[in-house]
């Protein structure tokens, strides 16, 4: 074993499961383009002020989680971003996508860091999909994200969701929720842990959050932002909710449901799964009206998304069985050469199948032709091509079939041709 681990929060992905995350990326790439979202990738670091202002300086994230450094002295501090909203939003501001088309539908599967204490389902190094519609937040537009987020999952077979969602207001409402959650915190702050001590000042809505037993009966006696939203605020609200029972998909209205970045305002909501352990928040997203003014847009830019993580998805898929079924093939044929001299032409074949499409593998080390055989099996090959004197002076080719171990003798064209129809997986082992 080498002296070497991988950092703490970080994990490295083999074959079998890189397979899975092929499966799931593929249906991500698959439902945003039915969906109209396009692919968007920004780069890893940013300049730390755009998470401080975007995310928010008191959220945990910026106050806690950020990994950041000084690329050389004197120079601006950068970030390895946290998550990718605000890369996403700077980057639209900077290239000034909005004067291009008046709605933009964009998504990604990208890395994100942040120094969470790691556990099952938390790291530093995880990874997203989400989805940014900028321009529109109407409860259509709402609703639009909230369908593709939801159809990826339905897809993919996922169980025992919970769509978590609130309105958290505008601006206005909240800072005078704000002030009504600090009076009616003050009281019990002899009775506050450490963390919620610290919100009253900083941030009160976050102590809605707390899964601390000891805080439930005084957070749930207190003011419900809900109550503070204007008419306007709950009718748009309101009309969300309607889109979603349209499309049959459940949610549970939550009024204690905050989320843990600031520039969120109106529909906010999180996806639980019973699949997962203590990090059960396996997505979750709203509406970011004002990120694009906060940045230094000039104006607000409505905007609404949702960010899924990827590691999680893939540990609740795997507790529910849902990659029973991706049986990882191996290639569609193994050439087999009989002596070592025809090693050459064997390749030969091996380049020819290839090209013409045939997933193909070879021995590269001049093993037995029994070796050969035992490889072509482990790594589950459909098919044995043989290479040997009286193949190379006949130019016709022996081909076995490893599952029924039917055999074939044909001219390499013929090989080519059968293997490329479309139906020859079929019954082969997996
Ligand atoms: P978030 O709730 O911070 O939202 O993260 C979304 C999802 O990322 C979480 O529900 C969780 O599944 C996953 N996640 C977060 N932190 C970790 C971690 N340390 N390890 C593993 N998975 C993690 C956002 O990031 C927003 N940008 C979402 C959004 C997009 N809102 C609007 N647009």
């Amino acid at each position: 074993m080498s002296q070497y681990q991988a950092v703490k929060g970080t994990r490295d992905i083999f074959p079998e499961e890189a397979a899975q995350w092929k499966h799931v990326e593929e249906v991500v790439h698959t439902l945003a383009s039915l969906y109209g979202f396009s692919e968007v990738r920004t780069p890893v670091f940013e300049y730390t002020e755009l998470f401080q202002r975007g995310i928010g300086a008191t959220t945990d994230i910026v106050g806690k989680e950020m990994f950041t450094f000084l690329p050389d002295p004197g120079g601006r501090s950068l970030t390895l971003r946290p998550e990718m909203t605000a890369g996403v939003m700077r980057a639209a501001l900077q290239r000034n996508l909005l004067s291009q088309a008046p709605v933009h539908k964009l998504y990604y599967i990208s890395e994100l860091f942040r120094k969470e204490r790691p556990q099952a389902g938390r790291q530093r190094q995880f990874s997203q999909f989400g989805a940014e519609l900028l321009g529109v937040s109407s409860p259509a537009a709402v609703a639009e994200v909230l369908t593709f987020m939801m159809q990826v999952f339905e897809t993919l077979g996922l169980s025992g969701l919970r769509l978590r969602i609130n309105t958290l207001g505008d601006l206005e409402d909240r800072a005078r929720y704000r002030e009504a959650l600090r009076s009616y915190f003050q009281p019990y702050e002899g009775e506050l842990d450490e963390s919620s001590k610290e919100r009253l000042e900083k941030n009160p809505l976050r102590i809605l959050d707390s899964k601390n037993p000891a805080l439930r009966d005084m957070i749930a006696g207190a003011p419900r932002l809900f109550d503070f939203v204007k008419a306007e605020g709950v009718r748009e609200f309101e009309a969300v909710l309607r889109f979603l029972a349209d499309r049959g998909i459940d949610y549970d209205v939550d009024h204690l449901l905050v989320r843990g970045l600031d520039y969120y305002c109106h529909t906010a909501f999180e996806v639980q799964s019973t699949a997962l352990g203590a990090q059960d928040a396996i997505g979750g997203g709203g509406r970011y009206d004002g990120l694009a003014k906060e940045l230094g847009g000039g104006k607000e830019m409505p905007a609404v998304g949702f960010a899924v993580g990827m590691e999680r998805l893939l540990i609740a898929m795997e507790k529910q069985g849902l990659f029973a079924t991706l049986n990882p093939h191996g290639p569609l044929v193994y050439v087999v050469v009989q002596q070592s001299e025809l090693a050459d032409h064997g390749m030969q074949v091996a380049f020819k199948l290839r090209r013409s499409g045939i997933s193909t593998e070879i021995d590269l080390a001049a093993r037995s032709m029994k070796a050969q055989m035992r490889e072509a099996n482990r790594i589950r090959s459909g098919y044995a091509l043989f290479v040997g004197q009286s193949e190379l002076e006949s130019g016709q080719y022996a081909l076995k079939n490893l599952v029924t171990s039917e055999q074939t003798t044909l001219e390499l064209q013929a090989i080519i041709e059968i293997l490329r129809e479309p139906s020859i997986r079929e019954g082969l082992k997996a």
